[in-house]
């Protein structure tokens, strides 16, 4: 794996190796020698800073990075000025850069799975430098690289995010990173822009801890060592007159200043990933002046750590987290036949030849006709049967198909509607062959994205075709591909027709 796209794909080996090196780069950068070691490693290669939203640090230490390395840099900076304003698809601008002979590159984008569906199109490593609300893994990388500058190690520490938990990136991702760590964690938001929930599932379910959620940020003040200030990400929504005063007044409840650290422990260090807002002031001037303030060295490790990050995508690349342990890739769980009862000749519907759909969920044996496509095959000749007695069930549906097996793709298509159907293939009027759907890990084209920002969603007219990873069978849980956003439960999926 040579792109970064997620902290989610990294394994801690990868993180902690990341660290050590841009531990050891911060050090050559500060001598002469060094500065010309790094230079010599990749002189005249080229590398894409793609940055297709407003940027002053991501971009300029990706630019510095790659030019610590001798690399000469195409840049893109903000949407504005490039065809993307004409309505020109994300992967045909990005591949010309691959045509330019560029090596590696940074990308930025509103929308959430960007820089990955990129990095699926070009043959180069791509890493995420912040795709809209979704993730921000660099800056990650960077803030536990400082945690772990300022404390000695990240293990042991108390870190509250503090600020815009529903569209801060940078909290998502460094949420994500600290699931590998033995840390507490206090979210601090208000409702509106809290944390999304199966953000915080994720945390408590990787770390098997609970997880604070306060609205008081003194709450967090008091204990925390890192106190992660973020900033109201106000780009992402709009609001009337009146909607913005109670923005402003409820930011100042987000807010600090060098009063209220007073009641911080000696050892609280204040992070953010900046800019800070000067409207709301999410940390007020005179921080700067106290020894809790730590956010303009973060900003400064941007550098190290990035050059770490390009000299990994262009060398030995990333271990990788280890995959689901969702195995399984066959479509059937076979059921033995001697052991269960199933269609029997006498039945009167038996097929000559064709396949039998049982045990549906009553009542949803008509949905499965339409999913299926099968309520448009004009010439096959089928029956529905509803509200058939069941011994399991009490009440099941069914659907007899004479002559067809189903493909793989309705197979699939079955078995995100219902978690019961068994599929009994026949032939001269018997089973020669039952079994229940077993979905794959990796299901493409199946499932609509109903996250609004995110790349796949058909709105965006970006030609994606849907990817899900089913994380769990029953309850069924799938998985973005682009968002990662989750779906818990076969009521809550839509299928693309
Ligand atoms: C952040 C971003 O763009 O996600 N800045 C950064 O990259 N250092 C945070 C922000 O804009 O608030």
């Amino acid at each position: 794996m040579h792109s970064l796209l997620s902290i989610r794909d990294l394994s801690k080996k990868d993180i902690e190796t990341l660290i050590l090196e841009a531990e050891e780069i911060k050090k050559e950068i500060s001598t002469e020698k060094g500065r010309e070691a790094l230079r010599n490693q990749y002189k005249n290669h080229l590398f894409a800073n793609l940055i297709f939203e407003d940027s002053t640090r991501t971009r300029t230490s990706f630019n510095r990075a790659a030019r610590t390395l001798g690399m000469d840099v195409e840049t893109i900076a903000g949407a504005g000025g490039t065809s993307v304003k004409k309505g020109e698809p994300v992967t045909h601008t990005a591949r010309m850069f691959q045509g330019y002979g560029c090596e590696a590159a940074a990308m930025r984008h509103k929308l959430i799975g960007a820089p990955r569906l990129v990095s699926e199109k070009l043959n180069i490593p791509v890493t995420n430098a912040g795709d809209g609300y979704g993730e921000h893994p660099t800056q990650a990388l960077l803030d536990a690289f400082t945690i772990k500058e300022r404390f000695g190690s990240i293990d042991g520490l108390k870190i509250a995010m503090v600020g815009d938990g529903k569209y801060g990136r940078t909290m998502h991702s460094l949420t994500q990173l600290a699931e590998h760590y033995n840390v507490e964690i206090m979210f601090v938001s208000p409702e509106q822009f809290a944390m999304p929930q199966w953000r915080i599932n994720d945390f408590e379910q990787a770390t098997g801890k609970k997880a604070t959620i306060t609205s008081n940020i003194m709450d967090a003040i008091k204990v925390a060592d890192v106190l992660n200030m973020t900033r109201f990400q106000r780009e992402r929504f709009t609001n009337d007159e009146e909607g913005k005063r109670e923005f402003f007044e409820m930011c100042a409840q987000y807010s600090i200043n060098a009063e209220m650290l007073k009641e911080a422990r000696r050892e609280l260090a204040v992070f953010h990933p900046l800019p800070i807002d000067k409207s709301i002031m999410e940390i007020a001037y005179n921080v700067e002046n106290t020894s809790h303030a730590y956010y303009f060295e973060q900003a400064e490790n941007g550098v190290p750590m990035r050059v770490a990050i390009i000299q990994r995508m262009l060398g030995k690349g990333f271990e990788g987290r280890e995959k689901s342990p969702y195995k399984h890739s066959g479509l059937w769980d076979p059921i033995n036949l001697s052991e269960k009862k199933g269609p029997k000749e006498q039945d009167t519907w038996i097929l000559e030849n064709g396949t039998l759909i049982d045990h549906i969920e009553h009542g949803k044996g008509l949905e499965v006709l339409r999913v299926l496509g099968l309520d448009k095959w004009e010439e096959t000749k089928l029956t529905p049967g509803l509200n058939i007695n069941s011994v399991k069930y009490g009440k099941k549906d069914i659907i007899v198909i004479q002559d067809v097996e189903l493909n793989d793709y309705q197979l699939n298509k079955l078995g995100l509607v219902s978690s019961t159907a068994t599929i009994a293939i026949i032939e001269n009027k018997k089973v020669i062959k039952k079994g229940k759907v077993h979905l794959p890990y990796k299901l493409t084209g199946e499932i609509e994205c109903q996250e609004p920002d995110c790349i796949s969603n058909k709105i965006h007219l970006e030609n994606v075709q849907s990817t899900f990873y089913v994380e769990n069978r029953e309850p069924l849980e799938v998985r973005c591909n682009y968002c990662a956003t989750p779906i818990v439960g076969r009521e809550n999926i839509k299928l693309l027709q």
